[in-house]
Formats: C-alpha cells, structure tokens, sequence
C-alpha cells in the first residue's frame, strides 16, 4: 500500500503499468498461483489517480467506463484504490455467492466518527460480533413492528403511527397550498419534518410539533451531517488531509457530538422509565434485548450500551432516504400527470374515501407499486451502496482483488442497463406489470437501491410500506400540480442520496 503511494506521487502512468505487467508475468510464471491479474481501468494520474476524469457526476463517469473496462475495473480516488462492481449478476456473485468476501467497510476516516466508531453500518469490523450486532439491530425492528396499536383501529403501532403522521402532513400541505395559490409551495419542509416525526416515533415514542425548537434542531443536525458526508470526504481519500485543519470535517463532528447528546439523553429516560409490558418503541425493544440476553450466553459479546446505541443506526439509517424517496415520488408525480391520475385511480377503486389506505393495500395495489419501483429505478438517488471492502485475499471473474480494497457497487448502473431494461431512460412503471397486471417479481428484483446480500438495508420492507402510505394518502386527498412556467429537471448531481433540485407544487383538494 505504501509502496503502491510512493509509486503514483513520483512516476508516470507508464511505470505503473509496466509495474502491472511484470507483476502478471510473474503471476504466469506460477510463482503465486492463486493470485490473477488486478482489474483494467483508466491510468491513475500521480497523486490525484483517476479524480479529475471522474468530474461531478462520478456515478455516470464510471458506469462509462464500464463500457470500456466491464463489470470489474479498479479507480484510482486519491491514493485509494477502488474497485467497481457493476451488472446485475457480478453483483450478485460478489455480494450474494461470495458475500463474506465483499462484507466489510473501509475504514474511512469519517465513517470512524460516527457513534464513537462502534457503528454496525459505518465502522464495525466484519466478523461475530458484527453478524449478532445487525441480526439484534434486525430483531428490534421486527419485534417493534409487532407492537399493537394504541387507539385506533390499526394493525399494529408502526402502521398507526405512520398512518396518523401522513395525514397530519396532507392537512399542513392542504392548509399552506390553500394560502400559496399559483405561487406553490416547497414540499420539501413539510416533508422532512413529517418523516423526521415517524422516525423520531418509532425510536423514541415521541411526537414533536411542526416548530419544536429542539425537534427543528435535530432535524437540522442530520441533513447538515449527510450534506456534509455526501460529499465525499477528501480525508478519505488524502490520508494528509486528517491532520491539517479542515472546517467541514470540525463542524461534522461538532453536529454528531450534538446529536449523541440527544441520543444518550432519550436512551437514559428509556431506561428510568422501562417497563417489560409495555415495548413502546425500538429504544424499549433493545433494552428488552440487553435482559434477554444474560439467560442466553452465546450473546455475551455485545456491552448492553452497544445494543442499546443501535438505536442510533436505525435513527440516521430511516430518515434522509426516505425523505429524499418521497421528494422524487412527488416530482415524477407532477412531471407525468396520466400516470398521477392512474395510481388515483387505483386508490379510489381499493381504499374509496371513507377510510385511510393503510399497509395491507400495497399488495392489491400493483400500479402504485410499480409506480414507486419505477421511481427508484430511474432516479437511482442512491447511485452506490455504502462503499464495501473486501474481507479476505479472493480472486473474482479472474483479477485478484487483495484483501482490504475498498469496493463500490453501481446501482446505478444496475438500474440503467440496456440488457436488462431495454428503454432505461423512459420513465414507464408499466414496465413492471405482467399482462395479468400484477407486480413482475423477477423484474421488481433486479431494481438496485437497497443494495443485496449480507450488507443489505435493515429497513427495506419498512421503507417500502412508508413511501405507500405517504403517496396514496396524499393523492387520497390532494391533486397536485406543476406551477406555472416551471421546467422540471429530472437530472441530479452526485452523491451517496442523490436530491432533485428544488421544485415548487400546487395544491388542489380532490372534490
Ligand atoms: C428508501 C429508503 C432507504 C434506502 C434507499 C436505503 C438504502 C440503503 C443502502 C443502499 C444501504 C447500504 C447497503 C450496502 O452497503 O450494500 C443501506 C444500509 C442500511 N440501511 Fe437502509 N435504506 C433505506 C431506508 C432504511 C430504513 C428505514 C432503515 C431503518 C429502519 C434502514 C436501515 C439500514 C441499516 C441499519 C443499514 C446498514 C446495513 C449494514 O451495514 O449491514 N434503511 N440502506
Ligand atoms: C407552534 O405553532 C402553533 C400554531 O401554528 C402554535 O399554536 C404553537 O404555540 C407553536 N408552538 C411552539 C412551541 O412555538
Ligand atoms: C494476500 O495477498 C498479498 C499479496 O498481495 C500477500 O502478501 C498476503 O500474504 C496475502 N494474504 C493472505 C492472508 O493470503
Ligand atoms: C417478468 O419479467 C421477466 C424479465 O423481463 C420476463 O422474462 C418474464 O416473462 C416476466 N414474467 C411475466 C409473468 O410477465
């Protein structure tokens, strides 16, 4: 590794690939049998590798060089080295049939900032301790979306909470879209706040209003922590830039001490106030965990505060992708109104007017399914799974990838595969239906957002069931519009969730 920096600060490119090639005469010579050649790419520039021909858009930079390299190529961020995964069944291979291979994380500098370097997303280090960590993590959301109802006729807790949240937003939409007229207005506010207030329900069993000062300050905290993280941090790929002073990096730390201030004050009201009969949210389902645990010994190596911090992953995890889903839900609503008065359509047809959609709708809903399958597949708002790394020495499609490279999946490209999608850039959720109507499972698979395998998202289903809610209880109610003489602009700039720009809507209420 060191070796490999001095090489690309001092020679040209032409030196490395000599390096390259002797390095593959002597993998022919039999030297190291198991050892193939690395994977192609472009030729690394010194000290800044490949960033420059990567430019803004790294997503559509590299699945071009797909086109010219294949499914396995290797990048050069920095003095990193990264290799790219993309197709649908490379991605497969790698993450489903050799997943253990490809289940760790880089240890990037700001990933090691996040709960004290004991994330099971960010930081952990893939092995035992992590496999139990993610499957408590897993528990404590199944066990809490089995919590019942309150006082409605809900199937359980997460559905009325979730139901009861998107109503109250429709009526503040309702409400402020009544006052803007032409003018529209910015879904975006109301959106956060709404989804920040599930969110915040399930972790904590709280709700806050709309202008909570510290609910806002919270809400604050997270989308400047993402902004900042998204931008892809230059200390991780400059090592030199961890020691020189740097704002960005000064002020993410200063939001996530804020944040786990707020953490460790719900958790500790948890905790003085748990009852065993009474599992009001995911924070009480872990502290469940934690006295389980002692009668069950093969659990002995998580610390009661690691279990109880989890909490955290699935705080920061549910928040900003969900939102970022809903902003583009609403926007390819209002670029394409036939397909708005469709899925309105299907909602009066299964829900009417007289009572809430609620989850169990989804399955005989298959247009506004595909519809939302449709948005994740064209928008690809997460271009790339959380960068991975590779656990151990393997050799993959015959190039030898050495333990501990960092490995990034194109979703993306995934997404907008010929082969595969035959129009990737028409916006069609038909595309998913069978000629008897109903969702095509084979298809609705190979749409990559939740990435797969052993690191795939916690909160798929959840998410799923959130999103459904959210967009049929709002076209239940409201009709809405593109302003006036707005372009809508599907195009968005790279990042880990990519955002549409800013647009505005109007409201009509529906008769
Ligand atoms: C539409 C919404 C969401 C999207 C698009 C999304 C997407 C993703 C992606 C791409 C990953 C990384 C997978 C990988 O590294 O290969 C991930 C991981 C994760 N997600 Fe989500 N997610 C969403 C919502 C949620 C929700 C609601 C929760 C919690 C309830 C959640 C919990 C997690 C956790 C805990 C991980 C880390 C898994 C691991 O490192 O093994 N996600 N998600
Ligand atoms: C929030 O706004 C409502 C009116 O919209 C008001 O009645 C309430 O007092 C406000 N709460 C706070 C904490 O400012
Ligand atoms: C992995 O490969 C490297 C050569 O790149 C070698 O030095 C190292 O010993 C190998 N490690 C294992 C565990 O096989
Ligand atoms: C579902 O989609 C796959 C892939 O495009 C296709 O081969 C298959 O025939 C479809 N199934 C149905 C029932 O339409």
């Amino acid at each position: 590794m060191f070796l490999e920096e001095i090489f690309c600060m001092s020679t040209s490119g032409v030196t490395v690939l000599l390096c390259v090639f002797s390095l593959l005469l002597l993998a022919l010579r039999g030297q190291r049998r198991t050892r193939g050649t690395l994977p192609p790419g472009p030729r690394p520039w010194p000290l800044v590798g490949n960033l420059l021909q990567m430019g803004e858009q790294v997503h559509l930079s590299l699945t071009n060089l797909r086109v010219q390299y294949g499914d396995v190529l290797q990048v050069k961020m920095g003095s990193l080295v990264v290799v790219v995964l993309s197709g649908y069944s490379t991605v497969k291979e790698a993450l489903v049939r050799q997943g253990e291979a490809f289940a760790g994380r880089p240890d990037f500098f700001s990933f090691s900032a996040i709960a004290n370097g004991e994330s099971m997303t960010f930081s952990e280090k893939y092995g035992e301790t992590w496999v139990l960590h993610k499957k408590i993590c897993r528990n404590a959301l199944k066990t809490f979306s089995q919590a019942e109802a309150r006082d409605s006729s809900a199937s359980c807790l997460l559905e009325e909470r979730i139901c009861a949240e998107a109503l109250e937003m429709v009526e503040a939409l309702k409400e402020q879209g009544d006052e803007a007229g032409d003018e529209g207005i910015d879904p975006s506010i109301l959106l956060v706040t709404s989804v920040a207030n599930v969110v915040c329900a399930l972790c904590f069993g709280k709700r806050y209003d709309y202008n909570d000062t510290e609910f806002l300050s919270i809400v604050n905290i997270n989308t400047e922590v993402l902004r900042i993280f998204a931008g892809g941090n230059l200390a991780d790929f400059f090592p030199i830039f961890r020691y020189l002073p740097s704002p960005s990096l000064r002020k993410m730390f200063q939001f996530i001490n804020r944040m786990n201030e707020f953490m460790e004050r719900n958790i500790k009201e948890h905790l003085d106030t748990f009852d065993r009969n009474c599992i009001r949210d995911i924070t009480d389902a872990l502290i469940a965990m934690c006295e389980d645990r002692d009668e069950d010994e093969e659990k002995a190596t998580l610390s009661n505060s690691q279990i109880v911090r989890s909490v955290i992953e699935i705080f920061g995890a549910g928040f900003d992708t969900i939102i970022t889903g809903l902003q583009w839900s609403i926007l390819y609503l209002i670029k394409f109104p036939d397909i708005q008065a469709k899925i309105i359509q299907e909602i009066d047809n299964q829900v009417g007017t007289n009572r809430l959609p609620q989850f169990n709708d989804k399955p005989n809903m298959p247009y506004t399914e595909a519809f939302i399958y449709e948005v994740f597949r064209h928008s690809s708002y997460v271009p790339f799974t959380i960068p991975h790394c590779t656990t151990e020495n393997i050799t993959f499609n015959g190039y030898f990838i050495p333990k501990d490279t960092c490995v990034f999946i194109n979703q993306y490209q995934v997404n907008h595969d010929m082969e595969i999608w035959g129009d990737p850039e028409s916006f069609r959720p038909e595309r998913f239906l069978t000629q008897s109507g109903n969702v095509n499972k084979t298809l609705t698979e190979k749409v990559m957002i939740f990435g797969m395998g052993i690191r795939r998202c916690l909160g798929d289903n959840f998410a799923r069931l959130e999103i459904f809610v959210f967009l049929t209880t709002l076209l239940q109610r409201l009709n809405i519009e593109n302003i006036p003489g707005q372009e809508l602009d599907l195009s968005s700039t790279f990042a880990l969730t990519m955002k549409p720009k800013h647009f505005r809507i109007k409201i009509a209420p529906r008769n």
